[in-house]
């Protein structure tokens, strides 16, 4: 597994969220009160990027459906589906954002 330093936490708007690419896969920072986590940017439900989702607390809105999904475990919420955005440990250092993927 290789760790990756993806960006400033500044590059990441405070509860929002924001895509990089890295090691060739798009992965969506999200920022919350709660710390920064990482998940695929691709929804569990259909094929839609998770970017410019709303953010609430640790919860994220699907743009295309609205489902919303648990930014700590990638755990979705309601009737659409119950499989798991895919996440990646995601740690600050120094206001860096680093995040573990393979
Ligand atoms: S594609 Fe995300 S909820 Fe349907």
């Amino acid at each position: 597994m290789a760790r990756i330093e993806i960006c400033l936490l500044e590059d990441v708007p405070a509860n929002g969220n924001r895509a990089f690419v890295a090691e060739g896969v798009s992965i969506l920072l999200c920022r919350s009160g709660a710390g920064v986590f990482a998940l695929e940017n691709m929804c569990s439900h259909a094929t839609a990027a998770l970017e410019g989702g709303r953010m609430k607390g640790p919860f994220l809105f699907c743009p295309l459906h609205g489902m919303r999904i648990d930014v700590r475990d990638g755990c979705p919420s309601g009737q659409l589906t119950t499989r798991r955005v895919r996440t990646y440990p995601a740690t600050l250092e120094d206001g860096r954002v680093f995040v573990e993927i393979g």
